[in-house]
């Protein structure tokens, strides 16, 4: 089946490790508890609108070792298409992201070393353009990236999904250390950002709503047509320049265990129910719903909803 949502990004192994607190510079610490997960914020966007039941398609770029050979293997499991996973070159290793999870907060640190995936470049994405035409043939058609693989791969696969009729959703994560290009805004329907990526890009304040609201404003001057902000526990705010702000609350998570991954969690979900039809506000608050579930749970992936848990 043609897929309704093409995810350009990367793909890696979590490293887990649960601790008491985050480790201070020089510090030596006892974690309790490791685990291996798959993550890279396109892999986990991309698994997390195939577990609701979008068809996915995946441009990656996997090492040529046993991880990226479990990461293929775990696209499948998912039913995510992966004739444009392509494999880096022998000798560089599959992306690796060491992580730390507080387990008094569930906050997290996380440290990414790209590896095969930081190889992707915009001759494979190119290589994808059926995907992209397949999924811009139905009204509908979703792109998603972020920017964990180089910026050039991520603007190639934003003019190509331009050219293919798709909606093109740019996660400004992680926070770039230098401002994007100014052609990159007008190839972005939605930019979705946090509120440290927003205040970054914009160079401006987020602590108010007001504050916010002014951010985004200076993203759409730029040329993105709409901004949507997640901010955590309190939901998220969508911003375009002909209506008035959409304000969307999170349900309250009463006993975060790990945040990581929830991001990406939120923006699988949107990305499958806004290609799936569903009303803005709808799409955003089931992408809100989804996003806590998985701060409920430990792991990536591997705490995110299906269509059958949902159902459940
Ligand atoms: O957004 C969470 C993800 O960021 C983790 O899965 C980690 O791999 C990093 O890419
Ligand atoms: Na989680």
């Amino acid at each position: 089946a043609s897929p309704n949502i093409v995810v350009v990004g990367w793909s890696c192994m979590d490293m887990i490790s649960y601790v008491p607190a985050l480790p201070a510079a020089g510090e030596t610490l006892a974690g309790s508890r490791f685990s291996l997960g798959y993550g890279g914020k396109g892999a986990n966007q991309a698994v997390q609108a195939a577990k609701l039941g979008s068809r996915v398609a995946m441009v990656t770029k996997v090492g040529d070792d046993l991880h990226g050979n479990s990461t293929i293997r775990n696209f499948e499991a998912h039913g995510v298409a992966i004739s444009h996973v392509s494999r880096g070159p022998p000798g560089v290793s599959h992306g690796v992201a060491p992580i730390t999870v507080d387990q008094s907060s569930g906050e997290n640190s996380i440290v990414i070393v790209l590896g095969a995936g930081g190889l992707l470049s915009p001759e494979d994405v190119r290589k994808a353009q059926p995907a992209f035409a397949e999924a811009g043939r139905p009204p509908g058609g979703v792109l998603l990236a972020q920017l964990e693989v180089p910026l050039e791969t991520t603007l190639e696969a934003l003019s190509l999904a331009r050219a293919a009729d798709l909606t093109t959703v740019l996660n400004t994560a992680p926070a770039p250390s230098q401002g994007l290009p100014d052609a990159l805004w007008p190839l972005v329907d939605i930019v979705v950002a946090n509120e440290p990526e927003l205040a970054a890009l914009a160079a401006a304040p987020t602590a108010t709503n007001a504050d916010v609201e002014a951010a985004a404003a200076v993203l759409l001057a730029r040329g993105a047509r709409s901004v949507l902000v997640t901010l955590g526990p309190r939901g998220c705010a969508l911003f375009n320049a002909s209506e008035a702000p959409v304000f969307v609350s999170a349900p309250r998570v009463v006993a975060p265990r790990d945040t990581t991954g929830a991001g990406d969690a939120f923006l699988g979900a949107f990305a499958h129910h806004l290609s799936s039809g569903a009303a803005i506000k709808t799409a955003l608050r089931r992408a809100n719903e989804c996003a806590a579930a998985s701060v409920e749970r430990e792991g990536t992936q591997s705490s995110y909803e299906s269509a059958a848990s949902l159902a459940a």
